[in-house]
């Protein structure tokens, strides 16, 4: 048997957005722990061993280096890994179930079920199995009857340890997480793997700050978490159609309430959507679960929260027509900003994706640019017909066009020379602001008729 110089091996199965990250801090905050990422995806793995990460996160490039080939390690080869392992954390991915039972809404759990399998068939001795992966609520049960079914005298204890950073601040997230939730069964070898857990995290986060509870408890407060914020989006995104039409300006609303410090400031920015990965399909799981539960009037609540996102994302290219004389069939329209957020390439259910779907079923000729996203842009809008260009330079994409229309809040976007961007566009130029990024007032001055979300137009005419 190989000498262990580590104190505990950790591997994690699933090497995207959270597992690649998440693994990283461990691994460079943990120096007596070893830590191996796993993925099918080769591409990934080889990105992972390169300086030229799979996933673009601020920080996150530092904090490999500082681990990788020391106790940080990247493989595809999953049953090794799974083997090695005291702690399994499992981070594939959950999407919405797009067939059968529950097609559009229930989370689609084959990929979690096959790394169960897998676990069962690779596996040589007792391990903590850790759901970082969001799951319906129920799922550990589930997970430990197949588990524990093999015939190998093996025990898996499966605790949930949900994972709550966000895009962007991903880094900032897991250095100094507002909480680490860890659930388990509240019996003896439950127990015995919180504390394993509380342990690991305890290298570097605040022992207050790591809150244990039992595992339905845990599972569901992930999707409950995104369900909240998502709510909060989609309250002040209705509050903003309100504003558009009173002359109320909804930064000023925004800000006003979250004073309140019931409230409270945060997550009150009104957009033209929210997108990401997670958001709609948690929503939409929690709404699945709830429906099968008999709970309808609770399902019919959370689902508002989506239907409210699609109305936001709808009105924005609604108004941008009826803004631009009710036609843009022909007219160039330059799209500031594709990823879902600002300081990621990730563009999963990005507002912009349907921004751009809607202008070019108006034939409207599309031109997109965004310093990470361009990539993902042109997969995503691979099927659709019609004029599109991709372009790293804003000020090309903005030259001859008749419209902007920012959709991501990248900073660098601030800085532009506006007064240049105008002159090379078509006149009258227009500035749909999706994300009230701009200095509106500024703009107007120099001659753009400028609509931001949830304020007054600034027009000429
Ligand atoms: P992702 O798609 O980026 O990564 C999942 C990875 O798992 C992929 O690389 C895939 O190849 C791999 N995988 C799938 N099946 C596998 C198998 N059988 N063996 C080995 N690898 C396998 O997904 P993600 O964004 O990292 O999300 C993972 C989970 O974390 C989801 O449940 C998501 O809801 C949750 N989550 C995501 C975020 C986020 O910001 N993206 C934040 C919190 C929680
Ligand atoms: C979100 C949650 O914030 C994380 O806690 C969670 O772990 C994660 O989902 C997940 O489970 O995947 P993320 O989607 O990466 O993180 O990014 P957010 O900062 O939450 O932004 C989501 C969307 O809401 C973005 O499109 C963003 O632009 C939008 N948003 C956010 C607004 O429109 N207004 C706001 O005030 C805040």
């Amino acid at each position: 048997m190989a000498k262990r110089k580590f104190k505990k091996h950790v591997t994690c199965i699933g090497a995207g957005y959270v597992g690649g990250p998440t693994m990283a801090v461990i691994a460079a905050k943990c120096p007596d722990v070893k830590v191996t990422v796993v993925d099918i995806n080769a591409a990934r793995i080889a990105a992972w061993e390169s300086d030229n990460l799979p996933i673009y996160e601020p920080g996150l490039l530092d904090i490999v280096k500082k681990a990788r080939g020391i106790n940080l390690f990247f493989s595809t080869d999953v049953d090794a890994a799974i083997r090695s392992a005291d702690i399994l954390f499992v981070s594939v991915n959950t999407p919405t179930k797009t067939f059968g039972e529950g097609a559009g809404k229930a989370a689609d759990l084959q990929f979690w079920e096959k790394t169960a399998r897998n676990i069962v068939k690779a596996s040589e001795s007792d391990k903590i199995i850790v759901e970082k992966s969001t799951l319906p609520v129920r799922t550990a049960h589930a997970m430990e009857r197949i588990l524990n079914a093999n015939k190998k005298g093996i025990h898996f204890e499966v605790a949930s340890n949900p994972e709550f950073l966000a895009e962007g601040s991903a880094i900032r997230d897991l250095l100094a997480p507002d909480r680490v939730l860890i659930g388990t069964q509240e019996t003896k070898q439950g127990l015995a793997a919180r504390k394993e857990l509380v342990d690991l995290y305890a290298h570097w986060v605040n022992r207050a700050n790591i809150i244990t509870s039992n595992v339905w408890s845990a599972e569901l407060s992930k999707l409950a978490a995104n369900a909240f914020l998502a709510q909060r989006i989609s309250s002040i995104n209705s509050i903003s159609a309100l504003c558009e039409k009173t002359e109320a300006d909804v930064a000023e609303v925004g800000y006003a309430i979250g004073k309140d410090s019931r409230i409270g400031a945060k997550f009150l920015q009104s957009s033209v959507g929210f997108g990401g990965s997670c958001f709609k399909k948690d929503i939409l799981n929690l709404v699945y679960l709830c429906e099968n539960y008999g709970l309808s009037d609770v399902a019919h609540y959370w689902e508002y929260v989506i239907r409210m996102n699609e109305y936001q994302v709808t009105r924005f290219v609604r108004n941008m027509i009826s803004a631009m004389f009710n036609t843009i069939a022909r007219k160039r329209i330059a799209i500031f900003g594709f990823a879902f957020k600002a300081n990621t390439g990730d563009t999963r259910e990005s507002p912009a994706i349907y921004v751009t779907r809607k202008l070019l079923e108006e034939h409207a000729h599309v031109v997109i640019t965004d310093p990470k996203a361009l990539a993902n842009a042109k997969i995503d809008l691979a099927e659709c017909k019609g004029e599109i260009e991709y372009e790293n330079d804003p000020y090309v994409a903005a030259k001859g066009a008749h419209a902007i229309a920012v959709c991501t809040e990248w900073e660098e976007y601030k800085r532009l020379d506006y007064t240049r961007i105008l002159k090379s566009m078509e006149q009258p130029a227009f500035i749909f602001d999706g994300r009230n990024l701009l200095d509106h007032r500024k703009l107007f001055d120099m001659g753009f008729n400028v609509f931001p979300v949830g304020k007054r137009s600034l027009t000429h005419y």
